[in-house]
């Protein structure tokens, strides 16, 4: 049983790849002083371990980076990559896998450390899997182009002959992975807040949720 600390805001979202929830939580979380936790990354760094080290990539290993995961390890450039979130969306597929970074996503969640006043995580299964009893709940979302053009902005700052078409590619494919996998698939739980940044700015989306915030916190 993971220890829970009482009376803290926990906010949950959830969104496909590239819709900004990044982005929107991480200034969430400064706004309202909460810890933040980006989950996709621990997928990706699981996903760059197995790329590093191929032969001894096995559950023992894992287990094992797991245990000494500190969020320092998630802020590495290389976890961007397209190559990384390919196969970080094939290994999250895996029961076991996603055992072992579910205690760690749930302890963080419901343990910040005392200066915070909560948490804010974001991924695929964060409403319904990590933190089903979440204050608030968000599902972000955006239309297909306008995630790829965002993530091929990203990916050419750290990859100069980025290729637009295959951005596209790739996020349709992710999609259909995410969404349609039998274990924790991408889906929009019907507590949680449908927000759609296709035509909005950052501050126009930030100032959105804001409001919804904290009328819920205000009550
Ligand atoms: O969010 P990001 O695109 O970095 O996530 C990389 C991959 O990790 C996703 O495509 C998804 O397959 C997986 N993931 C997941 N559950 C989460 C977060 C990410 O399965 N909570």
């Amino acid at each position: 049983m993971i220890k829970k600390r009482k009376n803290i805001l926990k906010i949950a979202i959830d969104s496909p790849a590239a819709a900004g929830a990044g982005t929107l939580a991480k200034a969430i979380a400064k706004h309202y002083n909460l810890i933040y936790l980006d989950t996709g990354k621990i997928y990706r760094y699981i996903a760059y371990l197995k790329l590093k080290n191929p032969n001894n990539f096995n559950y023992k290993f894992i287990k094992n980076k797991i245990k000494l995961l500190n969020i320092k390890d998630l802020s590495k450039k290389t976890l961007l990559s397209d190559k990384v979130g390919t196969s970080a969306s094939i290994i999250s597929k895996n029961k076991n896998i996603r055992k072992l970074v579910h205690s760690f996503q749930i302890n963080f969640a419901y343990n910040p450390p005392k200066k915070y006043k909560g948490s804010c995580l974001d991924g695929r299964d964060i409403t319904y899997n990590i933190i089903p009893d979440a204050d608030i709940k968000f599902y972000i979302t955006a239309n297909i182009k306008t995630r790829a053009l965002r993530r091929y902005k990203e990916l050419k700052e750290i990859k100069k002959n980025t290729n637009y078409n295959e951005v596209l590619k790739s996020i349709k494919k992710r999609d259909k992975s995410d969404k349609n996998r039998k274990i924790a698939p991408l889906k929009k739980t019907k507590d949680s807040l449908l927000i759609n940044t296709t035509n909005l700015t950052k501050s126009a989306c930030f100032l959105k949720i804001k409001k919804i915030i904290d009328r819920k916190i205000n009550y």
